[in-house]
């Protein structure tokens, strides 16, 4: 009897991989994917705890799922949000039937048959040495894969719950991301995102991160290697080099910066000033031209001043980033930030994002309205959500919409901007200098 397993995914890309491995250990048992819940036998909540809201959602939609709840069919909750409460969460939610953290997914099979025989699980065990290297992740996107290359995160910002809930950092073996990197290129994959906490900071005890990226940009068949995300102190001049010299390796870095003020960044224990985030950023773009950079940005820290945040703002011009995540500060259980004073209001927090929103948004429309009528190579990814197009994206991480047919998916192509929203861009082919307009 073939059974069914339904999953929904929150938050960072290194939880959609993780569903994938989840999907891959289900899959050796037999188990298909379907996009169903009604048709369920197994139901799975991918979750993350980084914010309060993101688990209120989880909270709200794991309530929706109880309605396809039949006689035998299990839901179970996994990745940080399941880490960080527990058995908490089985004695709160009735519904709920397995608890299992980011290092407990091996476990799977054998908690899912006992829990369809009636014995709810919790199992939030770290384990230091788990990298599911054996697991087939079943992946659905045929043009680029997440490849997790570290799991587990040893620094201590004082607003993070992931060292919480991912436990220790480490690293796979080269060797082995090589040979996963491999298969994928085999299998047609051409662009490769590497995934870890503090991803520049990889070693697995012989190789750092620039011989990373050397290994995978060398992949045949490899033709972009994207990564995520990187600490701002570990860009060594190793990386840095490699970032340069290997032609795979895209022009784009997303590079979280959470405050402009050096004196909210000592507070958020990040390991860097205000100065050194923008001597980073010198160093990156001068070895790669055209940088594209994002960034993550917290507002109403314990303590940030109407000063502090204008030092974000000014930041935010200086740089001149391309666009940012910003986020309002939500207290965590157990993180150092709960002790310190000078709890900023909501409101005042919520302002502030409002108008950094704004900001972001000024400086991206204008550095993109600088780009309409430049030609850029395009990855088309998959059709876009309006109608007839394409979407696309240049190395430096841009969304270009392109009109055509959808057997251009997987393809590369240059491209025209002819327009932008002041996010993201349309194009048109271009051939030898003239644009085509291509019916599918
Ligand atoms: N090391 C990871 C960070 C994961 S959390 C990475 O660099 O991707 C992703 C982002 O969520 C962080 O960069 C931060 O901007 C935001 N964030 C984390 N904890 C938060 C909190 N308590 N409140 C608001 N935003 C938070
Ligand atoms: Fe969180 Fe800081 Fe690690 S943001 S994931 S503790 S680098």
């Amino acid at each position: 009897m073939t059974r069914r397993v339904y999953i929904e995914t929150y938050g960072c890309q290194m939880n959609v991989a993780d569903s994938e491995l989840m999907l891959g250990v289900l899959g050796r048992e037999g188990y298909v994917v379907t996009d169903d819940p009604a048709a369920a036998d197994l139901m799975l909540v991918n979750t993350c705890a980084v914010r309060d809201n993101a688990e209120q959602r989880v909270i709200g939609r794991m309530g929706e799922l109880k309605r396809y709840k039949r006689p035998g069919v299990v839901l179970g909750v996994v990745g940080c949000m399941a880490q960080r409460l527990g058995r908490r969460l089985l004695d709160e939610a009735p519904h709920v039937d397995l608890v299992i953290g980011p290092d407990g997914y091996r476990a799977l099979p054998e908690l899912v048959s006992n829990a369809r025989d009636g014995a709810r699980a919790a199992d939030t065990a770290f384990k230091s040495w788990e990298h599911y290297e054996d697991v087939p992740a079943v992946r659905t996107d045929r043009v680029g894969a997440f490849v997790t290359v570290q799991r587990g995160c040893d620094y201590r910002c004082t607003f993070c719950i992931v060292p919480m809930t991912r436990g220790r950092e480490r690293s796979r073996r080269l060797g082995d991301v090589i040979t996963e990197v491999g298969t994928l290129a085999e299998q047609g994959v051409t662009e490769v995102t590497l995934l870890g906490q503090t991803v520049n900071s990889y070693h697995d005890g012989e190789h750092d991160f620039a011989d990373l990226l050397r290994s995978v940009g060398a992949v045949s068949g490899v033709r972009r290697v994207r990564f995520t995300s990187p600490y701002p102190t570990e860009f060594t001049d190793r990386v840095v080099a490699a970032m340069a010299d290997v032609p795979a390796v895209c022009e784009h870095v997303h590079l979280p910066v959470q405050s402009g003020s050096s004196r909210v960044l000592k507070r958020m224990g990040r390991r860097y000033s205000r100065e050194d985030y923008l001597a980073v950023v010198d160093r990156l773009r001068a070895a790669v031209p055209n940088l594209g950079l994002t960034t993550d940005i917290i507002v109403g820290f314990p303590g940030e001043s109407e000063a502090d945040f204008g030092a974000t703002e000014s930041l935010v011009r200086e740089v001149g980033f391309d666009d940012a995540y910003t986020f309002k500060y939500s207290p965590r259980e157990g993180t150092g930030a709960l002790r310190l004073p000078e709890a900023v209001p909501d409101a005042v927090a919520g302002g502030r994002l409002e108008r950094l929103i704004a900001t972001v948004r000024d400086v991206a429309r204008r550095r993109n309205a600088a780009l309409v009528g430049t030609t850029h190579e395009v990855l088309v990814e998959k059709p876009a959500r309006r109608g007839d197009l394409l979407q696309s994206r240049t190395r430096t991480n841009k969304v270009v919409l392109v009109p055509g047919p959808t057997s251009w998916i997987g393809s590369y192509l240059q491209v025209r901007l002819t327009g932008t929203t002041g996010s993201t861009f349309t194009g048109m082919l271009e051939v030898s200098g003239k644009e085509l307009a291509v019916v599918g």
